[in-house]
């Protein structure tokens, strides 16, 4: 008999870990909670009211538990569900700090010698605003707590540095996310995502992946969630897995363990390629959303069995293979990152050597899919190689209709971005 396996999350990424887990030959059910329309004929999707309900529900119907979100993660899902015997995909609320403190995140990296940019943490507006003077050559204000991926801001000058704090530490625009503030130097160079499976202690690397995290084409326009993905990073080589590894991913475990909060789960790395090697951004305690949906579909093992060795099972012999490449484009709903209108019909034509993943998509009473949120719909090219998932990307945004969209032109384009 198989395993039955509970995703919890609406987005895209869990989507694309409902669709991974369905064709594993291990797993026979797969669940998501709350799920999104996009899911159907993959998973059942139960609306569990909260985490009690999600705890009761895995340890009654002896489901895996996999945590796709980080605020579940924050809030210490997997320390309750792993009291209750389930068995649980995700860090612990203290290991998950390294991803819901960004000023944690940068002591622990100071303390284990990670490169990572230089920076300050501040609390108050005055003292933020002497700060400034430390940081000449250009800063990034960026709130300490979870932000959905708004709360940094990437400084053009003094003023729109002094616009971000104010809004942070006078206005508590992100409320107590961020009353603490991470001043830190820009850095310059190409982001890559990596993300491990990791025990703890042992670790495998997970395609590593390229996110577009400005809002419109070229790069331009504000911090957003993600617009888009592509995998493998064009700039992945076996000497910079061994360079990351040694440098970034094995002293954070080492560190992290040390201070009695082993990371078991998926850990994610956003590195900047700089003319003085990669350095760290920030850690991440889950999968990247979108990156998932362009990583999980190039695996050619089982993703099952390498959850189950982030859960405390056995550790495959192998380390996960991969091929082909593939590009996403985000569709996002109008006005996003901003307040966004939801309810807006969505129709979706299937290409060929595509994927469609959701985000928070619902059935609206008149049984029409329809918009839950920002991010909507990534649309996955696969190819043998960059240019054809490109283009199959693309040839499937074509093919859908969905009111007012948002999506970069640009997604999977060889040209380096400016920053
Ligand atoms: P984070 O959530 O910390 O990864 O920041 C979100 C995005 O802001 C990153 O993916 C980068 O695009 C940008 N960013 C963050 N930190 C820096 C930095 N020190 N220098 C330049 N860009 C940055
Ligand atoms: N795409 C960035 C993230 O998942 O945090």
């Amino acid at each position: 008999m198989g395993e039955g396996v509970l995703v919890v999350g609406a987005g895209a990424r869990e989507h694309a870990l409902v669709w991974a887990l369905a064709r594993s030959p291990e797993v026979d059910r797969v669940v998501a909670t709350p799920g999104n329309a996009g899911m159907a004929g993959l998973a059942e999707c139960v609306d569990l009211a909260d985490d009690d309900a999600v705890v009761a529900y895995a340890a009654a119907e002896q489901l895996w538990v996999v945590v796709g979100p980080e605020a579940p993660l924050a809030r210490g899902l997997a320390d309750r569900l792993a009291a209750a015997g389930v068995r649980v995909v995700g860090p612990s609320r203290a290991a998950a700090r390294i991803e819901s403190s960004k000023a944690d995140a940068k002591r622990v990296m100071r303390a284990a010698g990670i490169p990572t940019a230089e920076a300050v943490v501040v609390h108050g507006w005055r003292e933020a605003e002497a700060a400034l003077d430390r940081f000449p050559a250009g800063v990034v204000v960026k709130a300490d707590g979870l932000a959905a991926g708004k709360g940094v801001t990437v400084c053009e000058d003094r003023t729109e540095a002094a616009a971000a704090l104010r809004a942070l530490l006078v206005d508590d625009a992100l409320g107590p996310a961020g009353r603490t503030v991470v001043l830190e130097e820009r850095l310059a160079g190409e982001e890559m995502s990596v993300m491990v499976v990791t025990d703890g202690t042992r670790f495998a690397y997970l395609p590593p992946a390229r996110d577009y995290k400005r809002l419109g084409t070229g790069d331009v326009g504000p911090n957003t969630g993600g617009m888009g993905a592509v995998a493998p990073h064009p700039a992945w080589t076996p000497a910079l897995a061994d360079e990351v590894a040694a440098r970034i991913i094995d002293p954070v475990l080492t560190q992290l363990r040390r201070e009695g909060r082993p990371f078991r789960g998926v850990l994610y790395a956003g590195l900047m390629l700089t003319a003085e090697g990669p350095k760290v951004l920030e850690f991440n305690a889950r999968f990247g959303d979108p990156e998932a949906t362009v990583m999980l579909p190039l695996l050619e093992d089982d993703l099952f069995p390498w959850l189950v060795a982030a859960g405390g099972g056995p550790w495959p012999a192998r380390a996960p293979r991969w091929t082909g490449a593939a590009v996403g484009v985000v569709l996002a709903a109008p006005g996003y990152p901003g307040r966004v209108a939801t309810g807006i019909p969505i129709t979706v034509e299937p290409g060929e050597g595509a994927v469609v993943f959701h985000a928070a998509t619902v059935r609206d009473g008149a049984g029409r899919l329809v918009n839950g949120g920002g991010r909507s719909l990534v649309a996955v090219g696969l190819g043998s190689d960059p240019e054809t998932a490109r283009k199959r990307a693309y040839a499937q945004v074509e093919r859908i209709r969905f009111e007012g969209a948002q999506w970069r032109r640009d997604i999977g384009e060889t040209s380096r971005p400016g920053r």
